[in-house]
């Protein structure tokens, strides 16, 4: 089985952060979350993976590269992005056996391996993957009948049939590529995986579903990578490769190495990166902090901090998304005010 793994699109739900990073990089406690696609395929025997990449290419090649993985990776580019579907049309000449679809900014809790058992088992032309949502508008929706075979596919209808929805993660045969060849753009101009899916059904294909017991995410929207967040963090264990002074480390903390902790509180759980300083500081529970980022007479909690941000006596900082190199700190000149040199679609809670 090949597995082909979604890594393009604007990301526009997460702006400013995809104006200069792709929305599968951003880290989900320390780790890009196309990380946890790649290593959930390979997991499931995966040994050719085609990743599809977009607007930032090379950033994605760079970070997929800088890791040894145990698998042969080609990128493919889509382009402009035009649907899941469209994005298997872009990788035909790649897709000549089984293989798995993978969107790169969903977490899946449990991996794909019972899923990818069970496709090789009884061999469906698709096996789709459900889980219930308390919003399945948002989402792909099945309609499934008493005995939980599915009569119909829909993309984010208005009145959902059911509050199963179609989770990131597909398992085809190769004759899916017809399907996307037949299908039509959808209302918001996309070739929709799931019209695809659901060209199978009528014409006669086999197409079968498996019920999602963990939990899964998809990362669309700084609320949902919060939770992915929250959701990883609480399998961590305690481990500190730094040095402490004058601190006090409660619960499951990561502090990776060269990092220094002084006169502060850490509670977890919680992941200090690599080569951080953490000073005369409050770091609560559910916060994520990259590489190399200094914080200084500080409160944060629940949030995620990505690397080299310098943050510096900002009070109390709270569910909150911080790109990288960010610098925040106390103003020393008069007027005394908020000064803001923001982004474009940032948002800004006083
Ligand atoms: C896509 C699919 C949708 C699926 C969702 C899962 O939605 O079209 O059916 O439920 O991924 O993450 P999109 O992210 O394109 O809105």
């Amino acid at each position: 089985m090949k597995a082909l793994i979604l890594s393009g699109g604007s990301g526009t739900r997460l702006r400013p952060l995809t104006y200069s990073q792709q929305k599968q990089l951003i880290p989900v406690a320390n780790k890009p979350v196309l990380f946890y696609a790649i290593e959930d395929v390979i997991k499931a025997g995966a040994k050719d993976i085609g990743i599809i990449v977009g607007p930032n290419k090379e950033q994605v090649m760079d970070t997929v590269l800088s890791v040894g993985w145990d698998a042969n990776i080609e990128f493919i580019h889509q382009g402009d992005p035009k649907g899941l579907a469209h994005a298997i049309l872009v990788a035909e000449n790649f897709l000549d056996d089984d293989f798995v679809m993978y969107l790169g900014d969903n977490i899946l809790k449990g991996g794909i391996e019972s899923h990818a058992s069970r496709f090789r088992d009884i061999r469906p032309d698709a096996l789709v993957m459900l889980t219930q949502v308390a919003e399945p508008q948002r989402f792909g929706v099945a309609d499934l009948d008493a005995k939980g075979n599915i009569r119909r596919l829909i993309e984010k209808p208005k009145v959902p049939p059911s509050n199963f929805a179609l989770v990131g993660i597909y398992f085809f045969k190769p004759v899916i590529l017809e399907a996307c060849h037949k299908i039509k753009p959808s209302w918001r101009n996309e070739l929709e995986i799931t019209d695809a899916i659901q060209w199978l059904i009528e014409n006669g294909y086999k197409v079968e579903a498996s019920i999602v017991g963990s939990w899964w995410k998809d990362t669309g929207k700084p609320e949902d990578i919060f939770e992915a967040n929250r959701l990883i963090l609480d399998d961590i264990q305690a481990v500190n490769r730094g040095v402490s002074e004058g601190s006090k480390i409660i619960g499951r903390v990561i502090v990776d190495s060269d990092s220094v902790v002084k006169n502060s509180i850490i509670k977890g759980p919680c992941f200090v990166g690599k080569g951080c300083t953490i000073s005369d500081a409050y770091i609560g529970p559910y916060t994520s902090i990259g590489s190399g980022c200094d914080i200084s007479g500080t409160e944060v909690e629940d949030s995620i901090i990505m690397d080299g941000s310098n943050i510096a006596n900002a009070g109390r900082i709270v569910e909150s998304l911080i790109g990288r190199n960010v610098r925040i700190r106390e103003s020393e000149c008069k007027p005394k005010g908020t000064r803001l040199i923001v982004g474009d679609n940032s948002d800004i809670m006083l």
